[in-house]
């Protein structure tokens, strides 16, 4: 279903020069809500499509995409409608894609690179990312038992490998930042001894079950931005990415205490504790008056001091997106992808 209605601005959305910013290295600022694009199986493109141009038409400046999203191709046609009007220029825009697994080869980089910027239509990107740090991939849709049999582990040497092509990309002028994602530590320490050009960001889950407070605050401490995905806990992930020990943060007594207080869903809780705790959330949404209330938070009187405390207090290390798919013959467990003893999994 395609939208055709022509793109205007709400007179009811947020004023996106109210919308608070990181402001990265270089200057630029990165609106602090995102809008995000990942479907899973369940929304069609052309609905996330839509979806991003009614949420610019709300307010929204930041989106993250992703080559792997399978819909830049028609984001992209929503991004080059809403420039078209005028009414938005491409410097408010913060637009984020992600170089994917298959693509980690150096000659295959920029070539990756330059097919997001034609499906999305664009002269350059705000933010690159590496979406995994292994060249491990699958075919969509595939089992959480499904292994790719030429998976490997973290090779500090090959990623460096790609991130030099990402570095490549910003003299090239295709993009004005690169970063990383779903990185640990010690990864990320490797990174920045070695990088001529520094990550600005890390995308990584984080919600009120899942706070990651250690690598969370690392990134704070190195000029690393946090975009926290799966803001909300994913609610609506299929049940490849479930497991039965998976909690759900919307209906965590402390969450749905403050969001009967404030009248809202509990989504928009974990959104604005989010954007409280100094985060860059990107929860996903086609749904205009849930994507419209996500963003409000930016703007909304703040969380009590005493809420935020509550909310420190229910962090479950709860990890949703465990990442099974990606690993390699002989690994043990999905935490071989997370490095959870500090030190990098080489089998
Ligand atoms: N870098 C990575 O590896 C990585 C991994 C996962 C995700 N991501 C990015 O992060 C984005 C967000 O994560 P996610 O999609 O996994 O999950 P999420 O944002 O935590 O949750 C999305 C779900 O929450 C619902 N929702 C959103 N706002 C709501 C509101 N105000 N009230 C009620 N329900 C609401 C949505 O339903 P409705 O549509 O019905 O509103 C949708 O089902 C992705 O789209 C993607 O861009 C990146």
């Amino acid at each position: 279903m395609e939208n055709k209605t022509p793109f205007s601005i709400a007179a009811d959305g947020v004023n996106p020069a109210e919308v608070p910013v990181k402001v990265v290295a270089s200057g630029a600022k990165m609106p602090v809500v995102g809008l995000g694009t990942f479907g899973s199986d369940s929304v069609s493109g052309e609905a996330i499509a839509t979806a991003v141009k009614e949420a610019i038409a709300v307010g929204y400046r930041h989106i993250d995409c992703a080559a792997v999203y399978g819909n830049e191709h028609l984001i992209g046609k929503s991004l080059q409608e809403v420039l078209a009007s005028g009414l938005v220029k491409r410097e408010e825009l913060w637009i984020t894609s992600k170089l994917w697994n298959d693509k980690h080869a150096e000659e295959d980089v920029i070539p990756a690179c330059q097919k997001s910027l034609r499906d999305l239509q664009l002269d350059y990107l705000d933010l690159y990312l590496i979406h995994w740090p292994f060249p491990n991939h699958h075919d969509p849709g595939v089992d959480v038992d499904a292994r790719d049999p030429h998976a490997i582990p973290y090779i500090h040497e090959n990623y460096m490998k790609t991130w030099r092509q990402l570095e490549k990309l910003v003299d090239m002028g295709l993009v004005k930042h690169i970063g990383t994602s779903n990185m640990t530590e010690p990864k990320l320490e490797l990174l920045l001894r070695d990088a001529r050009i520094k990550p600005v960001a890390n995308e990584m889950e984080l919600h009120p079950h899942f706070q990651q407070p250690d690598l969370f605050q690392y990134c704070l401490d190195h000029d690393l931005v946090p975009i926290g995905y799966s803001p909300i806990g994913s609610p609506a992930r299929p049940p490849r990415d479930t497991t039965p020990d998976d909690t759900v943060d919307i209906e965590d007594p402390v969450i749905v205490t403050i969001a009967e207080r404030l009248g809202v869903h509990p989504a928009v809780v974990c959104v604005q504790w989010a954007v409280q705790r100094g985060q860059v959330p990107i929860p996903f949404s086609t749904k205009r008056r849930n994507f419209l209330s996500n963003l409000q938070t930016a703007v909304s009187d703040p969380l009590t001091a005493d809420e935020m405390t509550a909310i420190a207090g229910i962090d479950k290390q709860c990890r949703l997106i465990k990442g099974q798919v990606f690993l390699w013959e002989g690994a043990e467990s999905w935490e071989a992808l997370w490095d959870v003893d500090g030190t990098i999994a080489t089998k």
